[in-house]
């Protein structure tokens, strides 16, 4: 089984310890290893061989970071000159892999704490892979979030597939059931998936092949995609151009591997450590009659006063004050900031 790990992606709702250099993949959170680290070192006790699909700009920071904590033998790179979403960059490297290979998409993201139990959930999957489905990982929905997809499940079947539904949507699924928050995980037999792509979007399928044959590869182990074939492809999640329309797609419950998407401070705040006062624990933050904050200081100190409830986040550029339950909206931040370059 082949690792396909995806770390193009720029995590613009951690601003500012995530930057477009910087994503928040590769950032030091948990004791000193990035999210991408902690997904190598999860996956490599499963995968022979490892494909990581990044953006060219951060290649060396993959590499670095993966010869550290050390990969499988066999570990390729897909380089993309810009980001057109998963569905290309899925694609592109199933074009890399022989059709009946197996391969376990992951984002390189997520935190999965129970690593017994992941092992015996991807076990059942490649199983249904193996039978030619495209096999989505189920995780119990804690709350109505709108920014994932939900799967409508019946047993290991999938009735439909709801990629980011309106708030009234999602509070609908979370009370009927038998919903499941999508993992952004995938298990599917490369050409399986390519067949799909084929027959749903075949706009992608067809961008994606040219770039591919038209590759620039240095070696063996490495394939950049050319600029303006990678500009051809259209921009789309593998959510909306598969997933939504596949009649192959199968569930798996997850519920137990313990997963958090950290997809934005709140998320992270539930990872850290915390005092008596749910306050996140720094040696430099000084906390006078303050509740549930997370704080994340630069080199500076943090010192706060009777607040409760806030997200305060400190670099050497750029300070970010946020009240917690809101920090989705830290990607408008970022789309303002752009805007005024
Ligand atoms: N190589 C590459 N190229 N990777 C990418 C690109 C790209 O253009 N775009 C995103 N990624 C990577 C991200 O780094 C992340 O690891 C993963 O692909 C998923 O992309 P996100 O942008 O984080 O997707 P999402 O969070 O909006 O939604 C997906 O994940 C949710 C769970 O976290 C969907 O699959 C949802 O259905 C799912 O619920
Ligand atoms: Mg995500």
């Amino acid at each position: 089984m082949v690792n396909l790990i995806l770390c193009g992606g720029s995590g613009t709702r951690l601003w500012p310890i995530s930057r477009t250099l910087m994503p928040k993949q590769f950032i030091r959170l948990f004791d000193g290893q990035s999210l991408f680290q902690l997904t190598v070192k999860r996956n490599k006790q499963l995968c022979s061989k490892q494909l990581i699909v990044s953006n060219i700009e951060q290649y060396f920071l993959a590499l670095d970071q993966l010869n550290e904590v050390g990969g499988v033998t066999e570990a390729y790179y897909l380089l993309e000159p810009t980001a057109r979403n998963t569905a290309p960059a899925i694609a592109l490297a199933c074009m890399a892999l022989d059709a009946e290979e197996i391969v376990l998409v992951t984002p390189s993201d997520h935190l999965i704490k129970n690593h017994e139990a992941y092992k015996h959930v991807v076990e059942r999957a490649k199983k249904l892979a193996q039978q030619d489905s495209l096999v989505t990982f189920g995780i119990t929905p804690a709350f109505a979030e709108t920014g994932f997809g939900y799967i409508e499940a019946d047993g290991e079947n999938v009735k439909a597939f709801h990629e980011k539904p309106n708030l009234h949507m999602a509070e609908t699924y979370v009370q009927a059931g038998n919903y499941f928050w999508n993992s952004g995980m995938f298990c599917f037999k490369a050409g399986v998936f390519l067949e799909e792509l084929h027959q749903y979007s075949p706009a992608i399928y067809d961008a994606c092949k040219l770039a591919f044959e038209r590759k620039l590869t240095t070696n063996d182990l490495e394939f950049r995609i050319a600029l303006k074939d990678m500009q051809a492809i259209p921009e789309d999640s593998i959510d909306y151009a598969v997933m939504e329309k596949s009649k192959k797609v199968k569930v798996v419950t997850a519920g137990d591997i313990e997963w958090n998407d950290v997809g934005s401070f709140d998320a992270l705040y539930q990872e850290f450590p915390k005092d008596d006062d749910g306050n996140t624990l720094y040696k430099r933050y000084i906390n006078v009659d303050s509740k549930n904050n997370l704080i994340v200081p630069s080199c500076r100190a943090i010192a706060t006063v009777d607040i409760e409830d806030l997200i305060i986040v400190d670099t050497p550029d750029a300070l970010l004050i946020s009240k917690k339950g809101s920090s989705q909206k830290v990607k408008r931040v970022v789309a303002e900031l752009k805007n005024r370059q």
